[in-house]
């Protein structure tokens, strides 16, 4: 079993550092341990190789180290996905009513998940404060900034992400805010869990499923 390194982010982070540190990691300039921003053991492969994984094989993420608040990025099927612990205050902010009126697809309408009712409602997580997303903008395929301090991007914005490249924002559950480029809401990938503790990315359940997925832009 390999062992792979994932980025962790902590709220009060400036922007722009999750994706820096993610790039370093994917193309291995950054050691092991470097300014003590990454954190181990939390992404086993459960592939032989790097080739397989690239193919797009399951990655089984164990979620019990990240913190509430805390992000932290995997590498599935060469694409950075997020995990992010939300915190409950976190989780009210989505359904604010300021906010679901600026919503471009606020039921998730677009095949941007596995199926239509995969995960559909406010949170788009089969677990509320577990959220798993690929963290790719859809306009351009940046990588949106991680921000969890309300009103930095407008005064109503409760914080989410915002893309750093054309200015995209999204909530805490990765939905686009009209007026931005981006066209739809970021992709959820096909995941389940396999224990209270430990994600599975790359299918739907123990017997596989949806492996082969894509979504409508990545
Ligand atoms: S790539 Fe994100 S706004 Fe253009």
């Amino acid at each position: 079993m390999s062992v792979s390194k994932i980025d962790s982010l902590r709220p009060d982070e400036p922007e722009s550092a999750g994706r820096r540190r993610f790039l370093i990691a994917a193309t291995g300039v950054l050691g092991a341990g470097a300014a003590g921003l990454f954190v181990d053991v939390l992404v086993q492969n459960m592939n032989p190789g790097k080739a397989v994984a690239a193919l797009g094989a399951p990655i089984d993420i164990d979620v019990s180290k990240v913190e509430p608040g805390q992000l932290i990025v995997a590498e599935w099927k060469k694409k950075p996905v997020w995990i992010l612990h939300r915190e409950d205050w976190m989780l009210k902010t989505l359904s604010k009513p300021g906010l679901l009126e600026r919503l471009k697809d606020p039921t998730s309408k677009y095949n941007q998940q596995p199926t239509p009712a995969f995960v559909n409602g406010n949170y788009r997580a089969l677990k509320p404060n577990i959220f798993v997303a690929v963290a790719l903008c859809t306009h351009a395929q940046c990588i949106p900034d991680y921000r969890a301090t309300p009103h930095t991007v407008t005064s109503w914005w409760y914080g989410g992400f915002h893309c750093p490249c054309h200015g995209s924002t999204y909530d805490f559950s990765a939905r686009v805010i009209e007026g931005s480029p981006a066209p739809m809401n970021i992709p959820i990938p096909p995941y389940y869990w396999k224990s209270s503790s430990v994600v599975r990315i790359g299918e739907t359940s123990a017997d596989g499923g949806h492996e082969s997925w894509t979504p409508d832009i990545w």
